[in-house]
């Protein structure tokens, strides 16, 4: 035979991308068959401990978010008892073949301060509540017998500016591996040339041989486009030492390449294969996007070479009634609502994300500013005695591993309004040295930055160390931006504007900090904290400074915390007590269950300028105000409104694109309207012509509510959800602006209560009480699958009110 050794390495090809290989390696989510207790346990993590009269639980798992609220707590952290000791256990089921494996923890997230114990010793620790993590336990089992795992959070040490949850809230998998295999977020995909006919792929995996021998590992990769048909097929061969490790590294080619866009998020698959020997021993699939991103100076944000105006918002890690239990249809969810009002960017302030939020990001094409820390100031986890340097390499290494393949993250944040490093203190550009090279280290292909909010700050120059100006509100950007301007400039806090759903004050106010003593802020979107500003001004900045790459909206979402303008401190100093104060944010753009405030249109409007928005606000129910000055404010994409109450002509006004006043540029305003009960009609117009019209009537008696679920059919896979909106309606059909009935909820058959909200920064109501009150018409309920198939049914009981129900089915 001439060529041998071409037939068998076509058989070992074949064997590696011809045959369906059976998975190499066991990943189980640990989410099933918990206890769980709150204290302090001495003996907790004992094998033989009595754990019979523990709680039930599930992970994800937040301890605090179904509490009563303490009426008198701190508003700033969600008046939510947080604070304190858990501890988890559950047998882990080891087969005795797993003793020839390595067998690791990942966690995603522990608040905090996880320990990690395996039959009663400590297996491992962390110490950021917010980071992924993971612990090998493989030297700590009993491959003959049972085996239990222990966890304890602790969160008294852990301080917060929100609230930041507690317990096992994020996802915990078991991985089984055998001894050689890619490590754990070991293989690292770049682009490093990308062409409209090909794309090089520099493929990076770190192979980890346990065993006591050194041996020869050969990997295969492939690569599969969008489409799922193999693009690319290449091998390396190299010798591992006994213990060792190494990277295997491959380069090659994409023909074609299929961009990943916010339009059209293309996503590519790699396959590692690992053989010793002749036999395989490790599988691992790793998702991956091809696109080029870019920072200019002088005309913002580039992705694929086109300039895309980063139309952001900030997203804390909560999920309202579900706390920080993360839940992924939770975030798709949000996501889904940002996107809807024009959003393609996020910033996850200020904190490592759940992993599916940046595969989320993938898939639906948004753009990910990833972030680290919050000013640290004990506040992220950093506590006296933490050594900085390993704190933050330990950090940032899991961080940029885990998340260095996500086309969607275009930049890295090593954290938000650090004081002391803006200002250089406590060596601070040391640290903020430190911080930034461990992030290059690990990823040196994207832009860094810190986020500031100390304006002089900028004249000590820290972003001589990174590569784009960010900064927070009130046009703070302009003195970095003359001193050094040949860097791209984010305003990654925008707005924080403030309001509650539903809610309107008379008179309009005259500053934006003009608060009263209601606790609620007036929707007509003019008030804001005294260190930011409303919408509009960030529109205008944009539209007056070209070269900013866009805004990032402070907040996406309502969360629990921070009650802006009504924290303890705000109404003691307005003659109130800590029992006024509020348990959480009005910054959203929709509340804190996602229905959207009257801004979720303003922003709509600009954002999305080709799809009709004609939005009027206040509602119309002002019994008491006949004959009474009533502004009404029409947000429009057009360029120019009339409207009508009652048939009769207000006149029509048209933006005024060059004022100086930003309202003026964006919204149009009838202040002088008097009130009278009927109907309110505005026909908007763009280049002259009707593009559409929209009207809101006087509701009479609240007579009936409906049931609108997002989702009719969900996974019963005991974490899927269906979010359902309650609404209010009068005889005719009319939305009830004031209803505020109270709902009894009753959940049967295949799920159950995930949460009840209302969007009300002053509601006490517990979140999982079978009960919630309507907050100016409207409420949300969120149920949950379990693990059996069938009808999930809920029905909700409004007091003086006709029951309505509704059928979700769980397949
Ligand atoms: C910023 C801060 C955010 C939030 C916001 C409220 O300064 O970075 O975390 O506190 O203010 O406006």
């Amino acid at each position: 035979m001439k060529f041998p050794f071409l037939r068998t390495s076509i058989l070992i090809l074949c064997l590696a991308f011809c045959l369906p290989v059976l998975a190499q390696r066991n990943l189980i989510e640990l989410q099933k068959d918990w206890k769980f207790a709150k204290g302090e346990i001495p003996t907790a993590a004992e094998t033989n401990f009595n754990d019979s009269n523990w709680q039930d639980v599930r992970i994800p798992h937040d301890w605090a978010i179904s509490e009563n609220f303490i009426k008198d707590g701190d508003g700033s952290t969600g008046k939510l008892q947080w604070k304190g000791q858990g501890w988890y256990r559950k047998k882990l089921d080891i087969a005795p073949s797993f003793k020839d494996k390595r067998v690791y923890l990942i966690f995603d997230g522990v608040m905090a301060f996880p320990e990690v114990y395996i039959n009663g010793k400590l297996a491992g620790k962390w110490d950021y509540g917010y980071n992924s993590f993971y612990v090998d336990i493989t030297d700590h089992l009993n491959f003959n017998g049972e085996n239990f795992l222990a966890v304890h959070a602790d969160t008294r040490k852990h301080d917060s500016r929100w609230y930041p949850g507690a317990g096992m809230y994020r996802k915990v998998q078991m991985l089984v591996t055998n001894p050689v295999h890619v490590d754990i977020w070991g293989t690292y995909v770049t682009t490093p040339v990308i062409k409209k006919d090909s794309a090089s792929i520099r493929i990076s995996n770190k192979i980890i041989n346990t065993t006591e021998k050194a041996d020869s590992v050969k990997i295969y990769q492939s690569i599969l486009n969008p489409e799922g048909n193999e693009v690319s097929k290449d091998s390396v061969t190299r010798f591992i030492a006994a213990g060792g490790e190494s990277f295997l590294e491959i380069n090659t080619k994409v023909s074609k390449p299929q961009l990943w866009d916010v339009n059209q998020p293309n996503l590519y698959k790699t396959i590692t294969k690992v053989f010793v020997g002749g036999k395989q021993t490790d599988e691992k699939e790793t998702t991956f996007g091809i696109r080029t991103i870019k920072f200019t100076a002088d005309d913002g944000f580039h992705l694929n070479g086109k300039r895309v105006q980063l139309k952001g918002v900030n997203l804390h890690h909560g999920h309202g009634p579900l706390g920080g239990a993360f839940y992924p249809r939770a975030a798709e969810r949000q996501l889904e609502i940002m996107q809807s009002l024009g959003v393609n960017a996020i910033r996850n302030s200020h904190n490592v994300a759940a992993p599916e939020l940046l595969e989320l990001c993938d898939k639906m094409g948004i753009l990910f500013f990833n972030e680290i820390f919050d000013k640290y100031d004990a506040k992220a986890g950093i506590v006296d005695t933490t050594n900085f340097e390993d704190f933050a390499h330990r950090n940032i290494k899991n961080f940029v591993l885990r998340d260095r393949n996500h086309p969607s993250v275009f930049m890295w944040s090593v954290g938000n309004e650090i004081g002391d490093v803006q200002w250089n203190q406590n060596n601070g550009f040391q640290r903020l040295h430190t911080m930034l090279n461990y992030v290059n280290k690990y990823d040196p292909t994207r832009p860094t930055t810190l986020v500031n909010d100390q304006l002089k700050s900028a004249e000590l120059r820290h972003f001589d160390l990174y590569d784009v100006h960010s900064w927070n509100y009130g046009r703070r950007y302009r003195i970095a931006r003359k001193l050094e301007p040949n860097k791209a400039v984010v305003i990654s806090e925008s707005a924080s504007t403030l309001s509650t759903r539903g809610f309107y004050e008379f008179p309009l106010p005259e500053k934006k900090t003009d608060f009263t003593k209601s606790l609620q802020v007036s929707s007509y979107d003019l008030n804001a904290p005294d260190w930011a500003e409303i919408a509009d001004d960030d529109f205008m900045w944009q539209q007056q400074e070209p070269y900013i790459a866009g805004e990032f909206v402070w907040t996406g979402f309502d969360y629990l915390g921070e009650p802006t303008p009504y924290t303890n401190k705000e109404v003691t100093e307005m003659g109130m007590t800590d029992l006024e104060a509020s348990r959480s944010s009005y910054f959203g753009i929709v509340d804190l269950v996602g229905i959207p405030k009257d801004r979720y249109y303003l922003y709509k409007s600009y954002w999305k300028p080709d799809e009709t928005t004609v939005h009027i606000l206040p509602h119309w129910n002002w019994e008491g105000r006949e004959g009474e000055t009533t502004p009404v404010f029409v947000y429009t994409n057009g360029d120019c409104a009339e409207l009508f109450i009652n048939g009769k002509s207000f006149g029509k006004k048209c933006k005024k694109l060059d004022s100086e006043t930003s309202t003026d540029r964006f919204r149009l305003m009838w202040k002088d309207v008097t009130y009278e009960p009927g109907e309110v009609k505005a026909v908007a117009y763009k280049d002259g012509k009707k593009i559409g019209e929209n009207n809101i009537k006087t509701a009479g008696k609240t007579s009936k509510i409906s049931l609108t679920a997002d989702r009719t059919s969900i996974k019963a896979d005991g974490k899927d959800l269906s979010y359902i909106l309650v609404e209010a309606f009068d005889k005719d059909g009319n939305p009830s602006p004031l209803a505020d009935n109270e709902l009894k909820i009753e959940v049967s058959g295949a799920g159950h209560l995930a949460g009840a909200g209302n969007g009300d920064p002053q509601s006490f109501e517990p979140f999982q009480n079978n009960k919630v009150n309507l907050f100016y018409g409207k409420a949300m309920i969120i149920v949950g699958s379990d693990f059996e198939k069938g009808k999930l049914k809920l029905s909700v009981k409004p007091e003086n009110i006709q029951k309505e129900s509704i059928t979700i089915n769980v397949e």
